[in-house]
């Protein structure tokens, strides 16, 4: 049997364009369609998924870094609508990280 792969698809900009809410409608539209979605957040303001969960934001993996010494996937993944899968990369925050560390640091989790 054929193995899946997942498809990515990377929606970027500048900001205000209507990045989030654009991707939060794909991201809907596609979970619709039957398709299991993830959706990443890479802003630092972490407020990618919000729409998907009623307007709650989840905690980014950059802040439980912060607050734990290890992160599991589970911690910093959370379900939205119809069941996506919500993750937000969150972002540097002043005197917690060197310039270009958080970047590095949430990729790699
Ligand atoms: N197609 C659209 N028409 C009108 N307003 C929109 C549209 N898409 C997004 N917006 C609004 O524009 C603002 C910025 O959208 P957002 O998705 O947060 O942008 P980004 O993620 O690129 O910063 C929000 O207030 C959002 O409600
Ligand atoms: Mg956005």
């Amino acid at each position: 049997m054929a193995s899946k792969k997942p498809k990515q698809i990377a929606i970027y900009g500048k900001g205000g364009i209507g990045k989030s809410t654009t991707t939060s409608n794909i991201s809907a539209a596609l979970v619709e369609a039957g398709y299991k979605v993830m959706q990443f957040g890479c802003d630092p303001k972490a407020d990618s998924t919000n729409t998907l969960r009623g307007g709650e934001y989840i905690p980014s993996v950059l802040d439980l870094l912060r607050q734990n010494a290890r992160v599991d996937a589970h911690d910093a993944i959370f379900q939205g609508f119809g069941g996506i899968y919500c993750v937000e990369a969150g972002g540097r925050s002043r005197g917690w990280d060197a310039p270009g560390a958080a970047s590095s640091r949430r990729l790699n989790c």
